[in-house]
């Protein structure tokens, strides 16, 4: 039986997100981007009131692995993957797979055609391996630093419908 289970987000959620965001970032991020590129990345967690509004104001979920928050991932509107962190200890359980299935599902239940997400290079083997096909390259500026990601979109099966019969 796997050892993540998931929970919709709490506010008081908040401050241990903040910290498995700046963690990740700096932990597994920083295979990918400069460490002024991270540093710039995990400021934006500084802000605490606008960081847990961000979470609070879509569908956010959190994982526990083994009774503990060990990651977070988050639905804006019906078909948008905001963010998706995972506690550097927890790397490489089925943390994130666990979330992201669980987004992806609540995407198909919403009605959604697909579902999109700018894919930081750390995760974009984790969504092309869920399905995630690359749309296009972007730049973002983030601070005084510009980092790279991929817009990737799943297409997704119409929702069964189990009075159709
Ligand atoms: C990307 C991230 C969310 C993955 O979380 P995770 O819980 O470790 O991912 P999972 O255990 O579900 O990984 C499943 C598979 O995805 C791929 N994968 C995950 N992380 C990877 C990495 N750092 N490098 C290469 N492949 C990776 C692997 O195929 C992995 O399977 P394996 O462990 O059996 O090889 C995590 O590394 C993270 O928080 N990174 C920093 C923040 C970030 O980039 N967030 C994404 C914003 S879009």
């Amino acid at each position: 039986m796997s050892r993540v289970s998931l929970r919709p987000y709490l506010p008081s959620d908040a401050a241990r997100c903040a910290t498995i965001f700046r963690a990740s970032i700096e932990e597994l991020a920083s295979e990918d981007y400069s460490a002024d590129q991270c540093a710039a990345w995990a400021a934006s967690a500084d802000d605490e009131i606008a960081f847990a509004k961000r979470l609070s104001g879509a569908l956010t979920l959190v994982a526990l692995f083994e009774g503990d928050v060990a990651g977070f991932a988050s639905l804006k509107a019906a078909n948008a993957i905001d963010m998706l962190y995972v506690d550097p200890a927890c790397a490489r359980r089925g943390v994130a797979t666990s979330l992201l299935d669980a987004l992806v599902k609540l995407a198909t239940a919403r009605g959604a055609k697909d579902v999109t997400s700018d894919v930081s290079d750390t995760a974009r083997p984790l969504f092309e391996r869920l399905g995630f096909r690359a749309d296009r390259r972007n730049l973002v500026e983030l601070g005084h630093e510009w980092l790279a990601n991929t817009t990737m979109t799943k297409r997704l099966a119409a929702p069964s419908n189990p009075s159709a019969h």
